[in-house]
């Protein structure tokens, strides 16, 4: 199985970024723990600021990956164009955030990308991201 996890924009700070939010760890460090973890599966990280970087990343995961944990970040509640490219592609997306953002401001209540996820996890710190991960291999086993 080959997994991408995408990350989007301010997701690169992570570790120094609202520490109180989103922890004390960098991604690297936490992907090298989730690589070790699953090593038995295809795992790929790639991060971007940019909101079209992101659409072309999506859609090139589609020939090369059986599925996508995205974290949009911000783009989550603004980005029509993200929510379409993942509409647009055949592999399934699980969309995760670290934070609960329905405990947070009213505008990260909206995500342009839930209602075509395969699912959503949310609010389980960098685990999010470990969960789905798991959900993917449960599948597999199905
Ligand atoms: C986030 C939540 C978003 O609202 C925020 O803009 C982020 C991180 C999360 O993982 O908790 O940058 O996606």
């Amino acid at each position: 199985m080959k997994l991408l996890i995408l990350n989007g924009p301010n997701l690169n700070l992570l570790g120094t970024r609202e520490p109180e939010k989103y922890g004390k760890k960098s991604f690297e460090d936490y992907f090298s723990e989730l690589q070790f973890k699953f090593r038995n599966i295809e795992l790929s990280f790639d991060q971007t600021n940019i909101e079209g970087e992101l659409i072309d990343k999506i859609q090139a995961a589609n020939k090369d990956f059986d599925g996508i944990i995205l974290n949009a970040a911000a783009y989550t509640h603004t980005s029509v164009g993200i929510g379409d490219a993942v509409a647009a592609i055949d592999i399934p997306v699980i969309e995760v955030h670290i934070s609960n953002t329905f405990s947070r401001e009213e505008f990260r209540h909206k995500s342009y990308i839930s209602p075509i996820a395969k699912g959503i996890i949310v609010g389980f710190g960098l685990q999010s991201y470990d969960l789905a991960i798991q959900s993917f291999l449960n599948d597999k086993n199905d």
